[in-house]
């Protein structure tokens, strides 16, 4: 079975750091590897709506020389025939050298990597987890800051539902002197198996508020999010929380002259727009980040699977 990606615990600590220079290298010196993966072929399977993940990756499979095969929607796959992922990643394994997959379901990515013969990424998988988004978040974090330990990180709006969060906060558990600060309304607090199997296991001091004012002054970076309507159960329930939050330039006469502001994207309303110009807003550089460290992670999976 070919090595994937499911969980961004996956990779150790110095392979995050062997992604992070190589995706700095790529950024300084792109035509070196403008022909890496000359001929493979990297499949994204998308049955959620993307579009800078799957993008990305494509993006990233195109500068590296490489070629694309993509579904972009549930809908034109045999999954809307009933095909179960178990089969999709064994058929797939006979065009693909490599798969990014999307899911709604929970684990599907992972029931793909048992059933693969190529190595599958998980592109985000329902409310649980987005390790290549945490890449780039990281890469974005590295290139801002210059380091991951001692930084207050305040994450905002659906921890609930929100896989984004998830998995940078696991990856942040592993770095000394981080401090959480969890901003929600109650409905949408970060789940507690969180709070007990990675920030209390791992000793990180959190705190939890409903305030986002009370806590901006104190921050390193905020890292906002859009509430998760597709999650929601009612449609009640999602209007009542959309607004919860929106970052106003007001809000932030309290902020760190240095704060990073980030923001997986897509946006709705929860940044106003007139933070774009801020130096401080790193949410668009995030996205120039994500095809970059996906271009490191392709490379790196392909070389270990023996492909390239
Ligand atoms: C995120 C996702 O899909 O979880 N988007 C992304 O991949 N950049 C965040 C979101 O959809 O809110």
């Amino acid at each position: 079975m070919a090595r994937s990606l499911i969980d961004v615990l996956d990779l150790s600590l110095d392979e995050i750091d062997e992604l992070i220079a190589v995706a700095n290298d790529i950024i300084a010196n792109p035509r070196k590897y403008s022909e890496v993966c000359h001929g493979k072929k990297l499949a994204t399977l998308f049955f959620e709506p993307s579009t800078r993940t799957r993008l990305s990756f494509e993006a990233a499979m195109y500068e590296l020389g490489g070629h694309v095969l993509s579904v972009s929607s549930g809908a034109s796959s045999s999954a809307a025939k009933g095909e179960s992922v178990a089969d999709t990643a064994k058929t797939v394994s006979c065009y693909a050298d490599i798969i990014a997959m999307r899911h709604p379901k929970e684990g599907a990515p992972y029931v793909a990597s048992l059933n693969a013969s190529i190595p599958v990424i998980n592109a985000g998988d329902g409310g649980h987890n987005h390790p290549t988004q945490t890449l780039t978040d990281l890469l974005t974090i590295k290139r801002e800051k210059g380091h991951f330990e001692n930084l207050t990180v305040g994450f905002c709006g659906d921890l609930k539902f929100g896989r984004t969060v998830h998995s940078l906060i696991s990856a942040l558990s592993r770095y000394s002197g981080v401090r959480i600060v969890l901003i929600s309304p109650d409905e949408l607090k970060l789940p507690s198996y969180i709070k007990n199997d990675v920030l209390k296991k791992n000793g990180i001091p959190y705190k939890q508020t409903t305030d986002l004012l009370s806590v901006i002054p104190e921050l390193d970076i905020l890292y906002m999010t859009r509430v998760q309507k597709e999650r929601f159960f009612n449609e009640e329930d999602y209007l009542r929380l959309k607004d919860s939050y929106i970052l106003e330039p007001r809000k932030l006469e309290t902020a760190k002259a240095d704060l990073c502001i980030m923001h997986p994207l897509p946006r709705v309303n929860e940044i106003s727009v007139a933070i774009d110009d801020d130096p401080r807003a790193c949410y668009f550089k995030q996205v120039l980040n994500g095809k970059y460290i996906r271009m490191a992670l392709i490379m790196k999976l392909l070389k270990e699977a023996g492909t390239i």
